[in-house]
């Protein structure tokens, strides 16, 4: 998956892509998101919508972006920061970009993050998410993953692989 995802990549230097402007979206950030290290194999994940190849590949490598995992919060931010430099986008375009990275690139902190939050980034049911948080809430805290591993319905050899993603 990775080699098609480069091939798209290259395949746009040659497009001229041209959107209508817009606005931005959400608050302003002053401060910006840190990258956090050691995404998982990029072969794991699907191909970028067409969307984030024709946007977001003009001005830097697709691997500038998706170098580390981002809260869903930070993917807001950077999305913001890209049309402030230039980058041009209907608000459609942004909110399918802004749902690819956060189910491919996201990052979610267990303990807090609301249910449809854990649903995204961790790929499970509506269901299941609002198991976890029910736990967390019974519970006080889950502390690692064979915690999170137990609660009924957790889908434990996919989570494994979404490690990186979780934050205790
Ligand atoms: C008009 C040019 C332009 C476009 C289009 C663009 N970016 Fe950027 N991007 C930049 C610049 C400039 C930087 C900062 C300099 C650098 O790190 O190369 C940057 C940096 C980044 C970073 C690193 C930010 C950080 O804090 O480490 C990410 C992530 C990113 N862009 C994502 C995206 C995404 C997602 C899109 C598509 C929505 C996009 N960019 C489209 C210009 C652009």
């Amino acid at each position: 998956m990775k080699a098609g995802f480069a091939l798209i990549a290259a395949a746009v230097t040659f497009g001229t892509a041209l959107v209508s402007a817009t606005g931005a979206r959400g608050s302003s950030a002053q401060t910006p998101p840190q990258p956090t290290p050691a995404a998982a194999p990029a072969e794991a994940r699907p191909a970028p919508p067409p969307e984030f190849v024709k946007v977001c590949v003009k001005c830097h490598p697709v691997e500038k972006i998706i170098e580390g995992r981002r809260y869903k919060t930070q993917w807001d931010q950077v999305l913001e920061q890209m049309v402030a430099r230039g980058a041009i986008a209907t608000d459609q375009e942004l909110d399918v970009i802004f749902d690819f990275l956060v189910a491919n690139y996201g990052r979610v902190a267990i303990n807090t993050a609301p249910a449809d939050e854990i649903a995204e980034v961790l790929h499970v049911e509506p269901n299941v998410a609002a198991a976890i948080v029910q736990q967390r809430a019974s519970t006080g805290r889950i502390g690692d993953l064979e915690a999170l591993k137990a609660v009924p319905g957790v889908p434990g050899a996919a989570l494994e692989k979404l490690r990186d993603a979780i934050v205790f």
